[in-house]
């Protein structure tokens, strides 16, 4: 390709990201651009598939049969934003094969809030309010993304995440009226991943170099620092309404800025969980490599049925 014509698919891709319109699938994209949005979408996809584990510890412990068929709704709705996004980023050219090949190998990653363990039935509750409250208020600006696969997946993703949210802080007003026990229960949970919930948003701006490149990209609309001020923003008066604190005696609202300002949060546990230190992170990794290999006959019997159905097909045709 000579360089006028790449010049002129750089314009036209500028103007369509200046625009506010989508870049499709059929159009020409800057190569860093492709990487990007594979990385983030895969990393995103990752999440979704790891985050089933620490609910899906609690199905067969749920306190009662609505309870139980709710988790279960919602630790499926998670199974199927992977399905979406690994479809979305095969838009881009990779194979969802090889993404977990990456995943399995390390060398992708998933969020590290699930490198947490889940140690009583309050933490479904503290995990719907808190670690799907992260994920809506990181994923609703995704909707208007300027990949449109990702931007168009993420538009029922965060219809679902809106309910997973409410039926965690159903379940924490529920414990938190309950008896003294069951208060105490669901502040020890709010108390274990209020901190991990904050740190979902990222490194702090000065610390995350890319996403200046990636906001003048239209893949990112807002910085790490401005989504974690929205998310405790809103959950302060949530907390408030549950009758629960919030595990930091620093915050405080500012009256200048109109915010609740947090204390310090401790990037060295963040560094470290993500580095592989968290309680679960061996755990989580080995029980997925597991999954997929057990399931290995189910991808076999399945490229066995489209192969069947190949031929038919084309015998008919004959
Ligand atoms: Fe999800
Ligand atoms: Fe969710």
């Amino acid at each position: 390709m000579n360089g006028d014509s790449s010049g002129k698919q750089q314009a036209d891709f500028d103007a369509l990201v200046a625009s506010d319109q989508r870049i499709e699938p059929r159009d020409w994209m800057p190569d860093g651009y492709r990487k990007t949005l594979i990385r983030q979408i895969a990393q995103h996809a990752h999440s979704e598939i790891i985050g089933m584990q620490p609910e899906g510890n609690w199905i067969t412990r749920a306190p009662s049969l609505r309870r139980k068929a709710i988790l279960m709704a919602k630790v499926q709705d998670e199974a199927g934003h992977g399905l979406y996004l690994y479809s979305a980023a095969e838009t881009l050219g990779v194979d969802r094969a090889e993404l977990l090949d990456l995943l399995h190998a390390g060398k992708q990653r998933y969020s590290s809030i699930f490198n947490y363990p889940t140690l009583t039935w309050a933490d479904m509750g503290a995990i719907g309010w808190l670690v799907d409250g992260a994920a809506i208020v990181n994923q609703v600006p995704i909707c208007r993304c300027s990949y449109g696969p990702y931007a168009r997946a993420m538009i029922r993703i965060c219809k679902e995440e809106s309910f997973h949210q409410r039926q965690g802080f159903e379940i924490l007003h529920t414990l938190s009226n309950g008896t003294p026990e069951q208060k105490a229960m669901a502040q020890d949970a709010v108390d274990r991943w209020w901190w991990p919930s904050l740190m979902m948003f990222g490194p702090t701006d000065a610390e995350s170099p890319n996403s200046a490149q990636s906001m003048a990209w239209g893949i990112k609309r807002f910085s790490n620092d401005e989504l974690r001020q929205r998310f405790i923003d809103m959950s302060v008066p949530q907390a408030q309404v549950l009758g629960l604190t919030l595990p930091d005696p620093d915050l405080a609202f500012d009256d200048a800025s109109g915010h609740w300002v947090p204390g310090p949060i401790d990037w060295d546990e963040f560094y470290a969980v993500l580095q592989g230190d968290g309680a679960c992170n061996e755990e989580r990794l080995a029980n997925r490599r597991a999954a997929h290999d057990e399931g290995a006959w189910v991808r076999e019997a399945a490229d066995a049925y489209a192969a069947k159905q190949a031929v038919r097909s084309s015998q008919a045709v004959a």
